[in-house]
């Protein structure tokens, strides 16, 4: 959603603060601003700066300010409450400028609030849910900015992570989180007790520390230069020991790519064999962070996956891989959906909560309903130490390293990898896969490394391929079995870079309605790769093709019947139709992103949209 950047130390505070945002930017980009505690001629006082678009208005308007201080906080907005306006953005002020404020989440009893503080006199300047924290503040002030968050926290209902500081306070950076992610960065090496940093996640500190602390829901600290207070929601002090962060700072950089888009696709064949890497030895998949016994396990008799978006369309593949080889019931259910659904969870059922981020509120909220219902959780998980990865009985983490474009591309294929696994890890403790198969599945994993690396080097052969998008306001996508969800996933990509419209579905399906749709300006894209099912696929093509619908078919290196029905062919190496998906969805995510930057578009920050979706 929104992300938020705070630093205490003698570095140039304009320099770790826009940096940091520029990280940041990928969590919103409405809007952004900083506030700063100057303390130019020993007086201190906020100087805040904003601007409304993308961060770079903002590095526009501070480039040539002179800006001295010590502690500062800083946010890149996607707007909730308020349109995306300077006013608007943040950071938000006290009346007297004495206090400032910067939050990521939604304050839902706001409206309540700003009734009682206006009657207390305050003036809002701004449309936000944020601005009541502010004057909550200012109003309940003890002297003691910790403690005065201390004391308002409990009238707060919704989410936050929120960063303050206050010009009677100049030595010291106090926050709070529930909900919404928030890291404490430790000043290292010869600046071990010299700085600090918070930031809504590591990529925006990663270049001064990999030693950091995460929060808990409702916890405080209060940060100063050469101190670390947290307290627990009892308001008792408490330690926390720091995790050491194994993401290296070049995952936060673009290493030569126009796009993060584009680099992250290209990190696939690395991301697959490091998701595999540690948990496959011999012929099992060992997965250390299952909490679950050997009795937990072998009762399983359901499986629910829940998750979002691309995560969604990881579950979807899981379905298909976890039923074939276990054959244990699956639902996937679209986490926004599922607890609203009355979800029939028995305590002998297992919940998968796929999620890139681990913050993501529906999927979040997924899970808790899924704990509620004594069921038992495992994550699969990119960010380490979010919240669902904390929450969950146990988690797989996919070693995707960071992904800063908004659209979702390494951290799919990682998710599936790692449902492959989960998968074989069942299935050897259920006793339902053979030992022979499990040897045959993973042989198979192993290929894909170098399978993607294949895929790679067609790049720009897929590129100008997007020549099939030349004008088109719509498209359909078709897969069968296992690919549908494949085809799912790359109408997703394609809607989501080039803002072209597109549907996916089982081919079988498209007779029956969509047809009508394929035109000039709506072509279809067609998984078409070696599978039980590839007849009825090309019969699918065949009815397309007759009625003169332009096409582009995915299909098996050597088949050259394709050719004659599909305009466009892209040949992909050949592979168990289990394990395709990792082969097909690349060159869909290739596809997707050239047709955006034909279309000139922002690629990594896709209109409208933000990485986390950390609001119902
Ligand atoms: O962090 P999550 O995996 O939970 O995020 C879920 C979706 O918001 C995410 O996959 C979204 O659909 C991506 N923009 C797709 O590219």
């Amino acid at each position: 959603m929104c992300g938020i950047i705070g630093y205490i130390g003698d570095r140039s505070l304009k320099e770790v603060l826009y940096n940091g945002l520029v990280k940041l930017e990928y969590r919103g980009y409405d809007s952004a601003g900083i506030s700063v505690l100057s303390s130019e001629q020993n007086d201190n006082k906020i100087a805040t700066f904003k601007a409304t678009g993308k961060l770079h208005h903002l590095g526009e308007k501070i480039k040539n300010e002179k800006i001295i201080g010590h502690l500062g906080i800083g946010h890149t907005r996607w707007a909730t409450h308020g349109v995306p306006s300077t006013v608007n953005s943040h950071p938000h002020n006290s009346s007297d400028n004495s206090i400032s404020i910067v939050h990521n989440g939604i304050i839902e009893n706001h409206a309540e609030l700003r009734a009682s503080l206006t009657q207390k006199g305050y003036k809002f300047l701004s449309a936000t849910d944020t601005e009541v924290i502010v004057h909550l503040l200012d109003d309940n002030y003890t002297g003691d900015l910790a403690e005065t968050l201390r004391k308002i926290l409990p009238l707060l209902e919704g989410t936050y992570a929120l960063a303050c500081i206050s010009v009677k306070e100049p030595d010291v950076l106090v926050c709070a989180r529930k909900g919404s992610p928030l890291v404490v960065g430790l000043g290292k090496g010869e600046n071990e007790n010299k700085e600090n940093f918070i930031a809504s996640d590591v990529s925006a500190i990663l270049e001064y520390t990999d030693q950091v602390i995460f929060l808990d829901d409702n916890e405080v600290v209060a940060i100063k230069k050469d101190q670390v207070k947290v307290w627990d929601e009892n308001h008792n002090l408490k330690t926390i020991a720091p995790t050491t962060i194994e993401w290296t700072l070049e995952t936060a950089e673009k290493g030569g790519y126009a796009h993060f888009t584009l680099k992250e696709i290209h990190e696939q064949p690395k991301v697959i064999s490091d998701t595999l890497k540690g948990k496959i030895k011999g012929n099992s998949a060992v997965i250390d962070e299952i909490n679950l016994s050997q009795e937990e396990l072998e009762n399983i008799s359901k499986i629910h996956i829940v998750a979002c978006g691309t995560s969604y369309h990881a579950g979807l593949t899981g379905k298909y891989i976890i039923e074939s080889e276990l054959r244990i019931p699956v639902e996937v259910d679209v986490a926004s959906e599922f607890r609203y659904n009355n979800p029939i969870i028995s305590s002998t059922d297992l919940v998968i909560l796929i999620s890139q981020s681990g913050e993501t509120a529906d999927t979040l909220a997924g899970l808790r309903e899924a704990k509620k219902a004594g069921a038992k959780t495992i994550g699969i998980i990119n960010v380490m130490g979010s919240n669902i990865s904390r929450e969950a009985d146990g988690t797989i983490y996919t070693n995707a390293g960071l992904e800063v474009g908004v659209a979702s591309t390494k951290a799919f294929t990682a998710q599936l990898i790692a449902l492959y696994i989960l998968t074989l890890f069942l299935g050897e403790k259920k006793a339902s896969i053979s030992e022979e198969r499990r040897a045959y599945m993973i042989e198979n994993l192993q290929k894909l490394p170098k399978m993607a690396e294949e895929i790679l080097k067609m790049e720009s052969t897929i590129a100008e391929k997007v020549s099939i998008f030349d004008g088109a306001i719509s498209s359909i996508f078709i897969g069968r079995n296992i690919n549908t969800a494949i085809a799912c996933e790359g109408s997703l990509k394609l809607k989501e870079i080039s803002y072209i419209h597109a549907e996916a579905y089982p081919s079988g399906e498209l007779k029956h309605g969509s047809l009508a749709l394929i035109s000039d300006v709506c072509p279809l894209v067609a998984i078409a790769t070696k599978s039980s099912t590839y007849d009825k696929v090309k019969s699918n093509i065949e009815e397309v093709k007759a009625r003169g619908g332009k096409i582009i078919t995915l299909a098996t290196v050597g088949d050259k019947e394709i050719a004659n029905i599909s305009g466009e062919v892209i040949y992909v190496p050949e592979i168990d139709e289990l394990f395709s998906p990792i082969v097909n969805v690349i060159p869909m995510q290739i596809l997707a992103y050239y047709t955006a930057t034909s279309r000139d578009l922002d690629v990594d920050k896709p209109r409208n949209l933000a990485k986390s979706v950390t609001v119902e």
